[in-house]
C-alpha cells in the first residue's frame, strides 16, 4: 500500500486504520487486511508506562516502527512524529522523518498539525516523505489545551477548516481528526478531497483509526469514544495465573517438557 492508494480511497469504502508497536502485533493488524499501521506516539502511554506521549523519543519510534515494518507486508505503515522532534529547525525535523523511511523503513509520517507544520508539510512531501496530518486533539499540545474535545465553537471549528484546506494543499496524502464534533468532521470531509480518517470524530469521515490496546481489551482504560472487540487483557491474566498455580503446584514442567541424558548420569 502506498500513501498514493490511500489519498485515492477518499471516495470509496471507509479506510481503517490501527496502531501497532510491535511485530507480533503489526502481524495480526496486516493480515487481516487493515489499510494503515500506525506506530502512534501514544506508544508512550499504551507500551512504555509514561502518563503521556511527550518524553517519547525519536529513536523509540524508530526502533517501534522498524519492528512494525518487519513484520508488514501490505499496510501503509506511518511514523508518528514525537513531540519535539518537528517544529523547531526545519533541518532536524526533516532529518528525524527521514530517518523514519530510510532506517525505519516506514511508509510515510504522521505529524500532529497546527500553524507550525503546513509549510513543513510542503518540504516534505516534496522531498519524497508523504504526510498524514492530525488536527482536533493533538494529545502533544496537552499542556496547553488539556485532552478535551476541540473544535466545540466557532472559532475553533474554523481554525480546524482553515488548517485542513491548508495541509491538503500543502500535500498531506490524509487528515486525522481527533476528538472534534461530528458535524464539524462532516463539514471537513465534505471539503477536502485527501481522506479524514477519525478517531471520536463521528461516523462521517472517510475513515477510522483507534488505539489498537483498546480494540483488543488489552488497556486498563478505554477513551470514551472507543470500543473493545475482545478481552485480550483477562486472557493475559488467565495466562499468568494458571503458569504460577501449575510450577507452585509442582505440575509444570511435566515429563514432556524435560529431558534425561544417560551420557550424563554421574553429573554432580
Ligand atoms: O498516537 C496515536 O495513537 C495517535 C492516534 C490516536 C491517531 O495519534
Amino acid at each position: 500500500m502506498r500513501a498514493k492508494d490511500i489519498r485515492d480511497k477518499a471516495d470509496g469504502e471507509s479506510i481503517t486504520m490501527l496502531t501497532a508497536y510491535d511485530a507480533p502485533t503489526a502481524k495480526v493488524v496486516d493480515e487481516a487486511g487493515i489499510d494503515i499501521i500506525l506506530v502512534g506516539d501514544s506508544l508512550g502511554n499504551t507500551q512504555l508506562g509514561y502518563d503521556s506521549t511527550l518524553p517519547v523519543t525519536v529513536d523509540e519510534m524508530a526502533s517501534h516502527t522498524a519492528a512494525v515494518a518487519r513484520a508488514t507486508e501490505n499496510a501503509l505503515v506511518l511514523a508518528d512524529m514525537p513531540f519535539l522532534s518537528y517544529g523547531a529547525d526545519r533541518g532536524e525535523a526533516i532529518e528525524n522523518c527521514g530517518r523514519m523511511l530510510k532506517e525505519a523503513n516506514a511508509d510515510g509520517v504522521k505529524l500532529e498539525s497546527g500553524p507550525h507544520t503546513v509549510e513543513l508539510t510542503e518540504r516534505l512531501v516534496a522531498l519524497g516523505i508523504p504526510v498524514q496530518a492530525h488536527l482536533g486533539l493533538t494529545p502533544q499540545h496537552e499542556n496547553e489545551t488539556g485532552l478535551f474535545r476541540q473544535g466545540t465553537d466557532m472559532e475553533g471549528a474554523e481554525e480546524i477548516l482553515e488548517l485542513a484546506e491548508a495541509h491538503e494543499a500543502a500535500g498531506a496524502f490524509s487528515l486525522v481528526l481527533e476528538h472534534v464534533p461530528t458535524n464539524l468532521a462532516a463539514a471537513v470531509s465534505k471539503r477536502l478531497s485527501i481522506p479524514t480518517i477519525g478517531i471520536g470524530a463521528g461516523p462521517d469521515c472517510d475513515g477510522q483509526v483507534l488505539v489498537v490496546d483498546e480494540v483488543i481489551g488489552r488497556s486498563t482504560d478505554t477513551a470514551p469514544f472507543s470500543r473493545s472487540w475482545g478481552d485480550v487483557r483477562g486472557e493475559m491474566e488467565r495466562a499468568v495465573a494458571g503458569y504460577k498455580e501449575d510450577v507452585e503446584s509442582g505440575e509444570f514442567p511435566a515429563e514432556e517438557h524435560t529431558h534425561h541424558e544417560s551420557g550424563v548420569e554421574d553429573v554432580y
